[in-house]
């Protein structure tokens, strides 16, 4: 595996079967192999029927159940859906020389070289968020000349209020009219996590699913929203309520555009970068805790860019995206929901919604985690120290760890939500240490009480 590449592959498991013995009737199950240009079924267990070279023959990981009863006969398909994509650490990534924005994404190098040496004229269809376009559109528009492509850029004032399917089906009728080869020309977003969002989206609905890649150009969009599957836009003031699981075919990662963010950007990714350290990794809030303050002053520009391992920036974000790969490959869909990852939002999509655009959203989601280590601390979870230890270190970091308008109530009506979606059980993540933690499903209402009363009476102060 090349350096700087990180992989996530996943498959989906099929329906499990509900019948009780007593309701089955006959039963049979097929997998399915293709004999030249046909599929066909072939019952498990039975021999292929079959003449040909085992080399001329595919076998599908797909099985077609069958059931037999008086009232006819039921299908049950079991089809595993196979993702892969990239994730690409990129130094210069608009220097037109560096070709992985445009062939980044393609795995085969066989298919590399036939793109390479094609006659044909390369088409790319780019929205980029209007102020990134401001700041490096002229770098965009160079990249592309310099590189022969037939280009389009599409630039979007793309915030949390216009985070909306208006945007979506504004983004749709430009690459209809543009025309793209659905197969080889990928859709690119390039801005913050709400352009890479809505763009996802638009992406995945053109015709069913459209491949598309992702260019992170804040922080908090560099380590969570692009490394992940999941894309969506707000609806009936819901946050993210419209979205689909589907993956760019590449993300491509340049710190460097995070040099002209605002510090308190800076902070606001810095809240998902501490949601990792907290649940999985105490080395990584270690580095958080010593060196926050320089990564805001540095804006998390190394001097020896990609080969300083020492560097802070470097390892910040290397073990952001580790640790947060390490849980999402095996669950893209959430199929589980046990998920380490929802930390920190769990009350914040409420309380972003509703002080919209007063916090951002890793400020949010802050608040929502500066709130559960009370509770943790409140359940015996976490000692005292590790309480004053994790809410120092949020403070160092710029982060909010109050907000009046997240009151119990609030609380109490995101927790019932969850309940409600989450199969009757709270499923709580909670810190269990500096850098450990569990899910819980056994969270009083009095221990829920004793926190807020602790943290509002401790951080208001
Ligand atoms: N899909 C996911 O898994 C996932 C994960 C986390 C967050 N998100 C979503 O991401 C969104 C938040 O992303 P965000 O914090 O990047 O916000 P954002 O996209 O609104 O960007 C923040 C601001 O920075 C500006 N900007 C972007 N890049 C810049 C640059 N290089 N220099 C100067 N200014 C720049 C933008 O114009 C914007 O004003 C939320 O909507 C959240 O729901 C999604
Ligand atoms: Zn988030």
């Amino acid at each position: 595996m090349p350096a700087g590449e990180l992989y996530a592959v996943s498959t989906v498991r099929g329906p499990t079967k509900t019948e009780t013995p007593s309701s089955r009737g006959k039963q049979k199950e097929y997998r399915l192999i293709r004999v030249k240009d046909t599929w066909c079924r072939v019952e498990i267990g039975q021999e292929i029927p079959c003449t040909l070279e085992e080399d001329q023959i595919t076998v599908s990981q797909a099985k077609i159940g069958e059931k037999v009863s008086e009232s006819g006969i039921s299908w049950t398909i079991q089809a595993p859906i196979y993702f892969r994509y990239k994730v690409i650490e990129s130094q210069s990534l608009l220097d037109p020389g560096n070709l992985t924005l445009l062939y980044g994404h393609v795995f085969d190098s066989q298919e590399l070289e036939a793109y390479q040496n094609s006659k044909k004229t390369q088409k790319r269809f780019i929205v980029i968020d209007m102020t990134v376009d401001r700041l490096y559109g002229s770098k965009v528009r160079k990249y592309f000349e310099v590189n022969n492509v037939n280009y389009k850029i599409f630039a979007l004032s793309t915030t949390e209020e216009t985070k909306s399917m208006t945007l979506v089906l504004n983004i749709l009728e430009e690459v209809h009219k543009f025309g793209l080869d659905r197969r080889t020309e990928p859709i690119i977003a390039i801005g913050g996590g709400v352009c890479l969002d809505i763009v996802g989206l638009a992406a995945s609905l053109y015709r069913r699913r459209t491949p598309y890649i992702r260019v992170p150009t804040t922080l908090l969009s560099y380590v969570d929203a692009s490394v992940g599957a999941k894309n969506g836009v707000n609806f009936c003031n819901c946050k993210n309520k419209l979205g689909s699981y589907t993956p760019p075919v590449a993300t491509f990662l340049d710190r460097s555009f995070i040099q002209t963010i605002p510090r308190r950007q800076i902070s606001n990714g810095l809240g998902e970068i501490l949601k990792m350290a907290l649940m999985k990794h105490k080395g990584l809030f270690d580095l958080l805790a010593s060196h926050g303050k320089y990564l805001l002053d540095t804006k998390f520009q190394s001097r020896n860019g990609l080969a300083s391992h020492g560097d802070a920036a470097l390892k910040a974000t290397r073990l952001a995206i580790e640790t947060m790969l390490e849980e999402l490959a095996p669950n893209l869909w959430e199929d589980d929901l046990d998920r380490l990852v929802d930390y920190g939002h769990v009350i914040s999509p409420e309380l972003e919604m509703k002080v919209l655009p007063a916090l951002l959203h890793g400020e949010a989601v802050n608040v929502d985690m500066a709130f559960m280590t009370y509770v943790s601390y409140e359940r015996g979870l976490l000692t005292l120290e590790e309480k004053d230890r994790t809410l120092l270190c949020m403070k160092g970091l710029e982060l909010p760890v109050w907000q009046k308008d997240c009151t119990l109530q609030l609380i109490s009506k995101a927790l019932g939500d969850r309940l409600k979606h989450s199969g009757g059980q709270m499923r709580l993540p909670l810190p269990t240490g500096l850098g450990t933690a569990e899910i819980f499903n056994d969270v009083s209402e009095e221990t829920i009480k004793r926190a807020y009363k602790m943290w509002v009476e401790e951080c208001t102060a």
